[in-house]
């Protein structure tokens, strides 16, 4: 491989800190209805996905490349992050204001100490209806053997493990630090044991580095009570050198497991707007999908809003700015008296989200792909 200079531009310092002043919409809406928040391509907010740290102890070819996030690499600092009662008061917020799936995020978010913690105090929350959330976390499953209890007992509904390869030699040179398949197998058993039984494990699939596995992976899991998804390689962030050669799209994906492992049928989604395409074998009725964000984007459907480690949200996984909620939430802005009130917070969020009109997925061009983006080891998958 040729070594390249990546031009990281640090766009997590350009944020602005958003208005508090109530909308009209979110006035005219009540607790009870709070769909009436949708953004101007009629998106409503539904999930929030939350990174609770920026690092991670895999080094991904496709996300955290080892020459970009070496041992110099300007993490965030302790002091940065929000506190897990923060997250919770932000958190409170969106769920009021129609949130009712959060997901759990990083970098790798079980490196985050006593994440439990935070897990209980999210399960507490309800949604204007009275509902629990759909609570669930996304890893790379290397600390699942000893977390996987603590988990469930704080109240995690579903877990989402990422591995992108059941050959040891190529997962180890996808993960870049060694780590083997037989210790992610186990962190998938282990929360098997520990009760969690809707497990989904997510590949993504870079051509030329691991698309030979796609029909091991498939058979691998075939006869177990977890879902493999196949995920289309993207231009997130700037430092993973993406090239569109290296995309297999989705289709072929299908077309290799149908003739490598069983006929196939498609399923339908599990729910309006579901960012896998759902498909089961027909010998044995198990689910597999696939998930197609550069040959089938999906923003028409996009309901995600992302906050970051450290308060900063995004409305898009591919955008250049975000909105510092934690200068609100701390009161340490300047002029401001004090940290906002709910009420505030919940106008600052409407603020972000009715003017929304991402839809990176849809529109990527050469110039799209020229723009500043974070990084998706900072936003979280
Ligand atoms: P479930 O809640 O289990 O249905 O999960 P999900 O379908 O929301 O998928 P998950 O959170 O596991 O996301 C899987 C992958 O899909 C991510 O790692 C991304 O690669 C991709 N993805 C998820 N959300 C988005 C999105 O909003 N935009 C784009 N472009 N890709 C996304
Ligand atoms: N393309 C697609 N998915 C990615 N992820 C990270 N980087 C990329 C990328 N470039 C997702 C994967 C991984 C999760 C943590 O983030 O799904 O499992
Ligand atoms: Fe870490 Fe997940 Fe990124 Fe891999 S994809 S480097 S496991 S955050
Ligand atoms: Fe949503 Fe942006 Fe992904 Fe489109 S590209 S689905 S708008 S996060």
């Amino acid at each position: 491989m040729t070594d390249r200079v990546v031009q990281l531009v640090d766009t997590r310092k350009r944020n602005s800190v958003p208005s508090m002043l109530m909308p009209a919409a979110l006035a005219a809406s009540s607790a009870s209805s709070p769909s009436l928040l949708k953004d101007q391509r009629g998106r409503a907010l539904h999930d929030l996905r939350i990174s609770v740290t920026d690092r991670c102890n895999f080094r991904c070819v496709y996300c955290m490349p080892k020459h970009v996030f070496g041992s110099d690499y300007p993490y965030l600092k302790q002091p940065e992050l929000l506190s897990f009662e923060e997250v919770r008061r932000i958190a409170g917020q969106f769920v009021a204001l129609g949130v009712e799936k959060i997901r759990l995020t990083g970098g790798e978010p079980l490196l985050r100490r006593h994440l439990e913690n935070l897990i209980e105090l999210l399960a507490d929350l309800r949604t204007p209806a009275g509902k629990a959330l759909d609570l669930t976390l996304t890893t790379n499953g290397s600390l699942l053997r000893k977390k996987a209890v603590a988990l469930k007992q704080a109240g995690l509904k579903r877990l989402t493990v990422s591995l992108d390869a059941i050959d040891d030699a190529v997962f180890r040179r996808m993960n870049d630090v060694d780590f083997s398949v037989g210790d992610v197998l186990d962190g998938i058993q282990a929360a098997h044991e520990a009760g969690f039984d809707d497990i989904k494990v997510n590949m993504v699939v870079k051509k030329g580095w691991n698309d030979d596995q796609i029909i091991p992976m498939a058979r691998h899991f075939h006869d177990t009570p977890h879902t493999v998804r196949f995920i289309e390689y993207m231009d997130v962030g700037a430092s993973n050198g993406w090239k569109m050669e290296e995309v297999l799209p989705s289709r072929d994906v299908i077309e290799r497991i149908a003739d490598g492992v069983a006929p196939l049928r498609t399923l339908e989604p599990n729910y309006p707007g579901e960012v896998a395409q759902r498909w089961q074998y027909e010998d044995n009725g198990h689910e597999v999908g696939v998930i197609s964000s550069v040959t089938q984007a999906f923003c028409s459907t996009c309901t995600r809003a992302r906050l970051s480690t450290e308060g900063q949200l995004y409305t898009c996984l591919f955008a250049s700015r975000g909105h510092d909620l934690r200068t609100l939430l701390r009161g340490n802005g300047p002029g401001m008296k004090g940290p906002a009130s709910d009420e505030q917070l919940r106008a600052a969020i409407a603020n972000i989200w009715l003017p929304r009109g991402d839809r990176y997925s849809e529109i990527r061009t050469a110039e799209t792909q020229a723009r500043e983006r974070i990084e998706m080891s900072y936003i979280g998958g």
